[in-house]
């Protein structure tokens, strides 16, 4: 198994992930919601840490991501800033917290920097939330777009398969990473699509797109921490690779320590005062 050290320990910013990309070296992303989790992802040398919405699923066990609220991602974003030194972290604007009414987006964003220090937020969405966008941007807030499956469209999409195969949505979604690029957004990330129109996508635009599920061809990868350490379980989409088996992990130790408990093996002499 190959393990990376990074060589530039300096924060990571927007100018040096656009630099990453000019010179081809990918860029490596992945979720945390907490201190300890976040503290270790940065020191492993992770690119961009998201506080993803999907703290919803994971964090908080909803079916979506819709429940979560701004005030609980703002919750998340303060406990992993604490933590992060050189990762640029990235804070998911919740569901109803920027569609439909510009001036509330750019009050959520402004909110999720004052509050939790972070480096900029993400938002989901292209033409539909245009407005949002530039008035954000206006703020000297830096935006990552989302493409392709937008889990806070759940409820409009259906299911969670595979999106834009189809010619027509396979069009709107290339409009609108060229739109989003054009508004200013300093990176795309790009879900569940097939793996040649993001690559097409990411020949095309000069801002870094990170794929999930959206194989190789583009900028970098993001994985939602609890589904590549192996914490959750009965989720295994083809994109994704689990590096760990954390749930059997921990279970085997829980259930270790109930058992020194029971049988008085745990504390032990040198255990105690
Ligand atoms: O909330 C999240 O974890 C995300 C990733 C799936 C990209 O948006």
């Amino acid at each position: 198994m190959s393990t990376y050290q990074p060589e530039d320990t300096r924060k990571v910013t927007t100018h040096r992930l656009f630099e990453m990309k000019s010179r081809g070296e990918k860029i490596s992303m992945l979720t945390a919601y907490d201190y300890s989790m976040a503290k270790i992802v940065d020191e492993a040398g992770m690119d961009i840490i998201l506080v993803g919405d999907s703290a919803s699923n994971v964090m908080a066990g909803n079916i979506t991501t819709l429940p979560i609220t701004l005030d609980q991602m703002i919750y998340h974003g303060k406990s992993v800033m604490k933590a992060v030194r050189r990762a640029l972290v990235v804070v998911d604007l919740p569901f109803g917290s920027y569609q439909g009414n510009s001036k509330e987006a750019l009050c959520s964003a402004i909110r999720v920097m004052k509050e939790t220090h972070a480096d900029c937020i993400k938002l989901e969405g292209g033409a539909e939330v245009r407005e949002s966008i530039v008035r954000i941007l206006s703020a000297g807030i830096p935006i990552m777009g989302h493409l392709g499956l937008m889990p806070q469209s759940i409820n409009k999409f259906g299911t969670y398969n595979v999106r834009a195969k189809e010619e027509a949505e396979a069009e709107k979604l290339i409009q609108d990473a060229h739109l989003l690029e054009e508004l200013g957004c300093f990176a795309l990330v790009l879900e569940k699509i097939p793996a040649e129109l993001a690559a097409r996508v990411a020949s095309e635009l000069s801002i870094p797109v990170i794929g999930i599920g959206a194989g190789g061809g583009v900028d970098g990868q993001v994985l939602v921490m609890h589904d590549m350490l192996g914490i959750t379980e009965g989720f295994s989409p083809r994109f994704l690779r689990r590096y760990a088996n954390l749930s059997a992990d921990i279970a085997q130790a829980l259930k270790h320590y109930i058992a020194d408990v029971k049988s008085m093996d745990f504390p032990n002499k040198d255990e105690q005062y």
